[in-house]
Protein backbone atom coordinates (compact mmCIF):
# COMPACT_ATOMS: atom_id res chain seq x y z
CA UNK A 1 0.00 0.00 0.00
CA UNK A 2 1.34 3.28 -1.05
CA UNK A 3 0.84 5.73 1.97
CA UNK A 4 -0.28 8.63 -0.73
CA UNK A 5 -2.33 6.36 -2.07
CA UNK A 6 -5.41 5.05 0.49
CA UNK A 7 -7.48 2.29 -1.41
CA UNK A 8 -10.65 1.67 -2.43
CA UNK A 9 -12.78 -1.32 -2.64
CA UNK A 10 -16.56 -0.39 -4.56
CA UNK A 11 -18.75 -2.29 -5.27
CA UNK A 12 -20.76 -1.48 -8.40
CA UNK A 13 -24.33 -3.72 -8.14
CA UNK A 14 -25.19 -2.28 -11.83
CA UNK A 15 -28.77 -2.99 -12.41
CA UNK A 16 -29.04 -5.22 -8.98
CA UNK A 17 -31.00 -5.59 -5.57
CA UNK A 18 -34.37 -3.66 -4.31
CA UNK A 19 -34.43 -1.02 -1.52
CA UNK A 20 -34.51 -3.69 1.02
CA UNK A 21 -31.96 -5.70 0.44
CA UNK A 22 -29.20 -2.64 -0.43
CA UNK A 23 -30.10 -1.41 2.75
CA UNK A 24 -29.98 -5.05 4.41
CA UNK A 25 -26.67 -5.09 2.55
CA UNK A 26 -24.96 -1.92 3.90
CA UNK A 27 -25.91 -2.29 7.03
CA UNK A 28 -24.62 -6.28 7.90
CA UNK A 29 -21.43 -5.21 6.13
CA UNK A 30 -20.29 -2.43 8.77
CA UNK A 31 -21.61 -4.77 11.18
CA UNK A 32 -19.22 -7.27 10.04
CA UNK A 33 -16.04 -5.14 9.50
CA UNK A 34 -16.29 -2.24 11.26
CA UNK A 35 -14.97 1.43 10.79
CA UNK A 36 -12.14 1.52 8.31
CA UNK A 37 -9.09 3.95 8.71
CA UNK A 38 -6.82 2.53 6.35
CA UNK A 39 -8.76 1.31 3.41
CA UNK A 40 -12.15 3.21 1.86
CA UNK A 41 -15.64 0.61 1.22
CA UNK A 42 -17.47 2.24 -1.74
CA UNK A 43 -21.03 0.89 -2.89
CA UNK A 44 -22.21 2.12 -6.00
CA UNK A 45 -25.99 0.95 -5.79
CA UNK A 46 -28.36 1.77 -8.37
CA UNK A 47 -30.21 4.90 -8.23
CA UNK A 48 -33.34 3.63 -6.75
CA UNK A 49 -31.31 2.22 -3.83
CA UNK A 50 -28.69 5.23 -3.43
CA UNK A 51 -31.04 7.01 -0.85
CA UNK A 52 -31.50 3.65 1.51
CA UNK A 53 -27.71 3.30 0.86
CA UNK A 54 -26.04 6.54 2.06
CA UNK A 55 -28.51 6.64 5.26
CA UNK A 56 -27.32 3.45 6.17
CA UNK A 57 -23.61 3.91 5.25
CA UNK A 58 -23.11 5.43 9.02
CA UNK A 59 -19.57 4.71 10.01
CA UNK A 60 -16.21 6.07 9.00
CA UNK A 61 -14.68 4.72 5.66
CA UNK A 62 -17.99 4.07 3.49
CA UNK A 63 -19.38 6.10 0.84
CA UNK A 64 -22.01 6.11 -1.63
CA UNK A 65 -21.14 6.39 -5.34
CA UNK A 66 -23.11 7.01 -8.42
CA UNK A 67 -22.83 4.32 -11.04
CA UNK A 68 -23.71 7.39 -13.72
CA UNK A 69 -24.90 10.95 -14.48
CA UNK A 70 -25.59 13.38 -16.60
CA UNK A 71 -23.72 16.74 -17.48
CA UNK A 72 -25.87 19.09 -17.24
CA UNK A 73 -27.41 20.54 -13.89
CA UNK A 74 -31.09 20.14 -15.36
CA UNK A 75 -33.06 20.48 -18.64
CA UNK A 76 -34.83 18.88 -20.47
CA UNK A 77 -32.98 14.94 -20.40
CA UNK A 78 -35.94 12.20 -20.29
CA UNK A 79 -34.80 9.45 -17.75
CA UNK A 80 -31.50 11.37 -16.60
CA UNK A 81 -29.99 12.01 -13.33
CA UNK A 82 -27.56 15.48 -12.27
CA UNK A 83 -24.63 15.60 -9.95
CA UNK A 84 -26.79 18.34 -8.10
CA UNK A 85 -29.22 15.84 -7.20
CA UNK A 86 -26.89 12.66 -6.90
CA UNK A 87 -24.94 15.28 -3.96
CA UNK A 88 -27.99 16.10 -2.91
CA UNK A 89 -28.64 12.10 -2.37
CA UNK A 90 -25.51 11.77 -0.19
CA UNK A 91 -23.31 10.70 -2.77
CA UNK A 92 -19.33 10.92 -2.25
CA UNK A 93 -18.56 9.28 -5.55
CA UNK A 94 -19.79 8.83 -9.07
CA UNK A 95 -18.85 6.11 -11.79
CA UNK A 96 -18.16 7.74 -14.97
CA UNK A 97 -17.34 5.86 -18.26
CA UNK A 98 -18.22 2.40 -17.04
CA UNK A 99 -17.61 0.20 -20.41
CA UNK A 100 -20.90 -0.67 -20.24
CA UNK A 101 -21.97 2.83 -20.24
CA UNK A 102 -19.62 3.26 -23.25
CA UNK A 103 -20.52 -0.11 -25.22
CA UNK A 104 -24.26 -0.76 -24.26
CA UNK A 105 -24.84 2.69 -23.96
CA UNK A 106 -22.80 4.51 -26.70
CA UNK A 107 -20.94 7.16 -25.04
CA UNK A 108 -18.58 8.93 -26.23
CA UNK A 109 -14.90 10.34 -24.60
CA UNK A 110 -16.46 13.79 -24.82
CA UNK A 111 -19.77 12.76 -22.95
CA UNK A 112 -16.69 11.32 -20.26
CA UNK A 113 -14.83 14.54 -20.22
CA UNK A 114 -18.40 16.33 -19.39
CA UNK A 115 -19.49 14.24 -16.68
CA UNK A 116 -16.24 14.13 -14.95
CA UNK A 117 -16.21 18.09 -15.01
CA UNK A 118 -19.85 18.18 -13.47
CA UNK A 119 -18.93 15.34 -10.90
CA UNK A 120 -16.09 17.69 -9.95
CA UNK A 121 -18.14 20.81 -10.08
CA UNK A 122 -20.48 19.33 -7.53
CA UNK A 123 -18.44 18.45 -5.15
CA UNK A 124 -18.03 14.77 -5.72
CA UNK A 125 -14.92 12.73 -7.04
CA UNK A 126 -15.41 10.44 -10.29
CA UNK A 127 -14.38 7.14 -10.94
CA UNK A 128 -13.34 7.05 -14.20
CA UNK A 129 -13.34 3.81 -15.85
CA UNK A 130 -10.75 3.12 -19.04
CA UNK A 131 -10.14 -0.53 -20.86
CA UNK A 132 -9.92 -2.36 -23.99
CA UNK A 133 -11.58 -4.41 -26.05
CA UNK A 134 -10.57 -7.87 -26.77
CA UNK A 135 -9.90 -7.17 -30.23
CA UNK A 136 -8.15 -3.94 -29.28
CA UNK A 137 -5.66 -5.87 -26.85
CA UNK A 138 -5.19 -8.93 -29.31
CA UNK A 139 -4.17 -6.60 -31.99
CA UNK A 140 -1.40 -4.67 -29.33
CA UNK A 141 -3.38 -1.06 -29.10
CA UNK A 142 -4.25 -1.61 -25.18
CA UNK A 143 -1.73 1.59 -24.48
CA UNK A 144 -2.69 3.43 -26.92
CA UNK A 145 -7.16 2.88 -26.29
CA UNK A 146 -6.24 3.32 -22.31
CA UNK A 147 -4.10 6.74 -23.11
CA UNK A 148 -6.98 8.36 -25.39
CA UNK A 149 -9.44 7.71 -22.92
CA UNK A 150 -7.65 8.75 -20.12
CA UNK A 151 -6.30 12.09 -21.93
CA UNK A 152 -9.33 12.87 -22.86
CA UNK A 153 -11.60 12.32 -19.17
CA UNK A 154 -8.94 14.54 -18.24
CA UNK A 155 -8.92 16.99 -20.28
CA UNK A 156 -9.19 20.72 -19.35
CA UNK A 157 -8.74 19.47 -15.19
CA UNK A 158 -6.03 21.95 -13.28
CA UNK A 159 -3.53 19.57 -11.18
CA UNK A 160 -5.49 20.00 -8.03
CA UNK A 161 -7.97 18.15 -9.25
CA UNK A 162 -6.46 16.16 -11.50
CA UNK A 163 -4.77 14.60 -8.26
CA UNK A 164 -8.36 13.75 -6.53
CA UNK A 165 -9.60 11.81 -9.49
CA UNK A 166 -9.96 8.16 -9.31
CA UNK A 167 -9.60 5.83 -12.16
CA UNK A 168 -10.53 2.33 -12.84
CA UNK A 169 -8.47 -0.10 -14.90
CA UNK A 170 -11.51 -2.61 -16.11
CA UNK A 171 -10.17 -4.33 -19.35
CA UNK A 172 -13.46 -5.38 -21.10
CA UNK A 173 -12.57 -8.88 -21.60
CA UNK A 174 -12.65 -9.46 -17.84
CA UNK A 175 -15.80 -8.12 -17.26
CA UNK A 176 -18.43 -10.79 -16.14
CA UNK A 177 -16.04 -13.47 -17.88
CA UNK A 178 -14.56 -14.97 -14.83
CA UNK A 179 -11.08 -13.90 -16.89
CA UNK A 180 -9.79 -12.07 -14.23
CA UNK A 181 -6.17 -9.86 -16.03
CA UNK A 182 -3.40 -11.91 -13.98
CA UNK A 183 -1.94 -9.35 -11.60
CA UNK A 184 1.18 -8.87 -13.60
CA UNK A 185 -1.01 -7.87 -17.12
CA UNK A 186 -3.11 -4.95 -14.39
CA UNK A 187 0.56 -3.83 -13.14
CA UNK A 188 1.54 -3.48 -16.39
CA UNK A 189 -1.48 -0.82 -17.75
CA UNK A 190 -1.40 0.72 -14.11
CA UNK A 191 1.88 1.94 -14.58
CA UNK A 192 1.48 2.69 -18.40
CA UNK A 193 -1.69 5.03 -16.82
CA UNK A 194 0.53 6.35 -14.05
CA UNK A 195 3.47 7.35 -16.51
CA UNK A 196 0.88 9.03 -18.64
CA UNK A 197 -0.36 11.30 -15.62
CA UNK A 198 2.89 12.44 -14.74
CA UNK A 199 3.61 13.16 -18.85
CA UNK A 200 0.16 15.45 -18.69
CA UNK A 201 0.17 17.13 -14.95
CA UNK A 202 3.16 15.99 -12.90
CA UNK A 203 4.96 13.24 -10.90
CA UNK A 204 2.85 14.45 -7.76
CA UNK A 205 -0.43 14.18 -9.45
CA UNK A 206 0.71 10.25 -11.10
CA UNK A 207 1.95 9.59 -7.34
CA UNK A 208 -1.84 10.79 -5.77
CA UNK A 209 -4.09 9.69 -8.54
CA UNK A 210 -5.52 5.91 -7.61
CA UNK A 211 -6.02 3.48 -9.88
CA UNK A 212 -8.42 0.80 -9.35
CA UNK A 213 -8.52 -2.25 -11.29
CA UNK A 214 -12.42 -4.03 -12.37
CA UNK A 215 -12.63 -7.37 -14.17
CA UNK A 216 -13.82 -10.85 -12.33
CA UNK A 217 -12.34 -9.32 -9.08
CA UNK A 218 -13.13 -12.23 -6.60
CA UNK A 219 -12.15 -13.33 -2.76
CA UNK A 220 -9.55 -15.75 -3.94
CA UNK A 221 -7.71 -12.85 -6.55
CA UNK A 222 -7.68 -9.89 -4.71
CA UNK A 223 -5.05 -10.41 -2.38
CA UNK A 224 -2.81 -11.07 -5.41
CA UNK A 225 -4.06 -8.45 -7.56
CA UNK A 226 -3.17 -5.62 -3.95
CA UNK A 227 0.28 -7.09 -4.03
CA UNK A 228 1.01 -5.18 -7.12
CA UNK A 229 2.32 -1.35 -6.68
CA UNK A 230 0.03 0.52 -8.70
CA UNK A 231 -3.26 -1.32 -8.03
CA UNK A 232 -4.63 0.92 -5.67
CA UNK A 233 -8.00 -0.96 -5.32
CA UNK A 234 -10.66 -2.56 -6.98
CA UNK A 235 -14.06 -2.08 -8.64
CA UNK A 236 -15.86 -5.47 -8.27
CA UNK A 237 -19.09 -6.20 -9.45
CA UNK A 238 -20.61 -9.25 -9.59
CA UNK A 239 -18.62 -10.80 -6.17
CA UNK A 240 -19.99 -7.16 -4.90
CA UNK A 241 -23.42 -8.89 -4.54
CA UNK A 242 -22.64 -11.20 -1.84
CA UNK A 243 -22.06 -9.54 1.74
CA UNK A 244 -19.51 -12.48 2.84
CA UNK A 245 -17.64 -11.96 -0.50
CA UNK A 246 -17.58 -8.61 -0.60
CA UNK A 247 -16.46 -8.50 2.95
CA UNK A 248 -13.53 -10.51 1.96
CA UNK A 249 -12.72 -8.45 -0.83
CA UNK A 250 -12.90 -5.30 1.42
CA UNK A 251 -10.34 -7.02 3.85
CA UNK A 252 -7.82 -8.08 1.55
CA UNK A 253 -4.45 -8.80 3.33
CA UNK A 254 -1.08 -7.22 1.48
P1 LIG B 1 -17.28 -8.20 -12.62
O1 LIG B 1 -16.57 -8.08 -11.28
O2 LIG B 1 -18.62 -8.85 -12.50
O3 LIG B 1 -16.39 -8.76 -13.67
O4 LIG B 1 -17.62 -6.67 -13.07
C1 LIG B 1 -16.59 -5.75 -13.09
C2 LIG B 1 -17.17 -4.40 -13.28
O5 LIG B 1 -17.70 -4.08 -14.34
C3 LIG B 1 -17.14 -3.48 -12.14
O6 LIG B 1 -17.47 -2.20 -12.54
Amino acid sequence: MNPLRKPILAANWKMHKTIAEAASFAADLQEQIGPLTDREAVIAPPFTAMDAVSRALKLEGYSASAQNCHWEVKGAFTGEISTVMLKDLGCRYVLVGHSERRHIFGETDEMIRAKTAAVFAHGMLPIVCVGELLVERDAGRTSDIVAKQVDKALEGLDSALAEKVVLAYEPVWAIGTGRTATPAQAQEVHAFIRTRLESLFNKEVANRVRILYGGSVKPDNVDALMAEADLDGMLVGGASLEVASFRRIVQFKS
